[in-house]
């Protein structure tokens, strides 16, 4: 199951009485780039928490495949849990490691591989990112979107059946988003893999996701391509596209 159908089937999930995903059904297809959009705080990371384990439903499941994640015994867990790549919002990088480190933890963490092959394989995805020469650096020292990138490679550096990023190019110039989006297209081509991208940039779902995915008040409102996107006479998906406010009634 290198490239799994990820389903998601009646998530609900509250923190006290914010009722963030409210029965909520979604698929990503397998291998292919699924863009998840939405307003702010709408629970897009909140989900993407859920697909990874790092926050437990209320109810509802997440199939990875025939696996169904929560019910899986901790060795399989372990498993499902190796094959996915996630980028958080926030980078979430080891400030007490170099940012070369922090590009080969999970290779070191999962045994994946001799340390000289991983340090070259790190050394290699920082060169795509333009962050040669950074491998050495103190996570302290690098900007906003030097973190981004050493953050994306190391999501990459397993070359995981399952990549979610969860917006990799907010806080980038546009040259560097554009180089970005680039590598995740080139990280699908190269590993096959299923993906999910959280984005605020429309321009880019429309441009490079093979689907799109519109989360409204805890559902997925419009699951569907950029064309059908485009077509949509769903106030929602307008304002969504043109950036007004929704019309009233
Ligand atoms: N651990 C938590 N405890 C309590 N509330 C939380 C927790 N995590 C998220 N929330 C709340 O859940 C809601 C959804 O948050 P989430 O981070 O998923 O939004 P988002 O769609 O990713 O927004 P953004 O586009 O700004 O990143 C917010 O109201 C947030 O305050
Ligand atoms: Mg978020």
């Amino acid at each position: 199951m290198k490239a799994p159908e990820i389903r998601v089937k009646g998530l609900c999930k509250s923190f006290g009485d914010n009722k963030v995903l409210k029965d909520l059904e979604i698929t990503l297809e397998a291998g292919k780039v699924n863009f998840i959009i939405g307003r702010s705080g709408g629970g897009k990371s909140v989900l993407l928490k859920h697909l990874t384990g790092l926050l437990t439903p209320d109810s509802g499941e997440v199939w990875y495949g025939d696996r169904e994640f929560f019910r899986a015994g901790k060795r399989e867990k372990e498993n499902l849990r190796k094959s996915v790549g996630l980028l958080f919002q926030d980078g979430a990088l080891f400030d007490s490691l170099s940012a070369g480190e922090n590009v080969i933890f999970p290779l070191w963490y999962h045994r994946a591989m001799p340390e000289d092959k991983a340090k070259e394989r790190a050394l290699s995805l920082l060169k795509d990112l333009g962050m040669e020469g950074a491998y050495d650096h103190r996570v302290e020292d690098l900007s906003g979107g030097e973190k981004k990138r050493v953050a994306i490679a190391r999501a990459l550096v397993m070359e995981p059946g399952v990549l979610f990023f969860d917006e990799p190019t907010t806080g980038l110039d546009p040259i560097l988003s554009t180089q970005v989006d680039a590598l995740i297209l080139e990280a699908r081509e190269r590993t096959g893999a299923t993906v999910a991208v959280v984005s605020h940039d429309i321009a880019a779902a429309l441009s490079i996701s093979d689907r799109i995915h519109l989360l409204h008040e805890g559902r997925v409102l419009l699951s569907g391509t950029a064309f059908d996107f485009k077509k949509s006479d769903l106030p929602e998906v307008k304002a969504f596209l043109t950036g007004d406010e929704p019309e009233g009634p």
